[in-house]
């Protein structure tokens, strides 16, 4: 059987994935492996059609199609992304559909999940059928009891590929185009104080999403800027050097930097405004975000609200929305909300806009961040253990920023509640006080929150008379 794996890392061959790649070829000789190497050469894919037909080709000629690649910013590298981009606009489709396909993604778990839901909802747009997903941590293959498990996946994966069975789809299709959106009157703008906003925006001329763009933009009047994405001036999607991990400093020099720092670090309120395409934002959307990684595992957004205004299916995409807001969160921010132009009305389109930049104002004003959930909980944690674990020696600057700000927070360091923990586990170890907790469990839970109602600084202030 033969295998067109698409390469998604900029750094080619010299991939962790790949060493995933290179253990399957040899665990499986009876198959033939062809890697792709987009992440490295999408410039090339890009530019000159030959390229680009010659990778069509090999997927054409292959039997099954394994994605493998780095998770960047909880999805795919932008480089992967943009040549899932050209796939659709060369219409080159065909070429996958019918086949069977999988992916191989390597990371420390920080939302690799979203990425592998990102593949399989392309590959069943592309026509294909899904046979899974393989989730590594990028050092597992060093140990025998994850290599035991890549070969159990591959062998699925190839038994999958040449039994062809039907396989049930999982996502709805996002092919739904969008109704004109034609903005009534301009509203009166809000007072937006000493607050500044930005609206980043990836709006081609006189598309719907330039439109929202403007709506927006007359919410806030003068305390809003309106700034086209193409003035990051960027040169090239991250390359995965790390080179940034010492003291932020990207390899690049195309001035994306300065501009993160002048033009998105400084404002109150942040409004991302991009077209879906292929159920994310562009890959230059994508390569932006990927670009801010010079900035390490810091949450660069802390106290911001954040807002997306969405051109394109946003309903039928919910990765995307789920992608989005956790980035927001993750980086400390508060997700404001998201307006689609989905509406067929126009005016409630209007209204949902209005609402989104009032609603981001009072929140901006009151200071408001949501309590942080499973995302950003699990999140950091994730960040937390792998920072300390392994890759401070590397990461210094994160390292740095997480023990000036705290975020070591390890349960183990608490000495108090490690002390009252180990107290109160032998004390439940004797039988009768363990059948007094069992009858009185619901009292105890809620008993240590009695004081609150008397002692709340914050419901004095609140009830004391003006
Ligand atoms: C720009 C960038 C973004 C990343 N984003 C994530 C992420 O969102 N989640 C994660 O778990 N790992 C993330 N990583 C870590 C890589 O996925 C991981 O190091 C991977 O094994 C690299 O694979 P490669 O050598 O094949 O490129 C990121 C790395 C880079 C350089």
């Amino acid at each position: 059987m033969k295998i067109c794996v698409l390469n998604g890392s900029p750094k080619g061959r010299q991939s962790i994935t790949m060493q995933y790649v290179r253990f399957l070829e040899l665990a499986f000789p009876a198959h033939t492996f062809v890697t792709e190497d987009i992440g490295l050469r999408i410039a090339a894919i890009e530019k000159d059609e030959k390229e680009f037909a010659k990778i069509i080709a090999s997927v054409s000629s292959a039997d099954a199609v394994l994605f493998a690649t780095p998770v960047y910013y909880l999805l795919v590298p932008a480089q992967l992304k943009r040549f899932i981009e050209l796939v659709f606009t060369r219409n080159a489709a065909s070429a996958f559909s019918g086949k069977y396909a999988a992916s191989l993604t390597t990371s420390i778990h920080f939302f690799d999940h979203t990425a592998n839901a990102y593949l399989h909802a392309i590959s069943e747009d592309l026509g294909m059928n899904w046979a899974g997903a393989f989730m590594a941590k990028s050092e597992d293959l060093l140990f025998e009891k994850h290599q035991r498990n890549l070969v159990l996946f591959g062998q699925d994966f190839f038994d999958t590929a040449a039994r062809r069975p039907e396989i049930q789809k999982t996502y709805p299709p996002a092919d739904h185009e969008s109704p004109e959106y034609r903005p009534g009157p301009v509203p009166l703008p809000f007072d937006a104080g000493t607050k500044n906003v930005l609206i980043l925006s990836d709006a081609t001329p006189g598309s719907n999403l330039e439109k929202m763009v403007g709506r927006a933009a007359s919410c806030f009047g003068k305390a809003a800027s309106i700034v086209p994405l193409e003035e990051a001036g960027i040169k090239g999607g991250c390359l995965g050097c790390c080179r940034c991990a010492f003291d932020n400093t990207c390899i690049y020099t195309d001035g994306f930097r300065e501009f993160f720092e002048e033009t998105i670090q400084p404002a109150d309120i942040i409004i991302y405004a991009g077209p879906i395409r292929d159920r994310y934002l562009s890959a230059a959307f994508k390569q932006f975000f990927d670009r801010s990684f010079y900035r390490g595992h810091v949450p660069y957004l802390e106290g911001k609200q954040v807002a997306f205004l969405i051109q394109g299916p946003l309903s039928r995409c919910s990765t995307l929305r789920e992608v989005l807001t956790a980035f927001v969160t993750v980086q400390g921010a508060n997700p404001a909300g998201m307006v689609s132009d989905e509406s067929p009305v126009s005016g409630l389109t209007d209204a949902r806009i209005d609402a989104l930049c009032g609603h981001a104002l009072r929140l901006a004003e009151s200071g408001y961040i949501a309590p942080a959930g499973f995302p950003r909980t699990g999140g950091l944690k994730v960040l937390r253990d792998e920072i300390w674990g392994n890759m401070r020696a590397m990461f210094k600057a994160d390292h740095a920023y997480y023990k000036a700000h705290g975020m070591y927070d390890f349960p183990q360091n608490d000495p108090v509640s490690r002390i009252r923990t180990s107290l109160f586990s032998l004390l439940l170890a004797l039988p009768p006080v363990r059948r007094e907790a069992e009858q009185h469990t619901k009292e105890h839970m809620i008993e240590p929150f009695a004081r609150v109602f008397t002692d709340s600084p914050v419901l004095r202030e609140r009830l004391k008379k003006p």
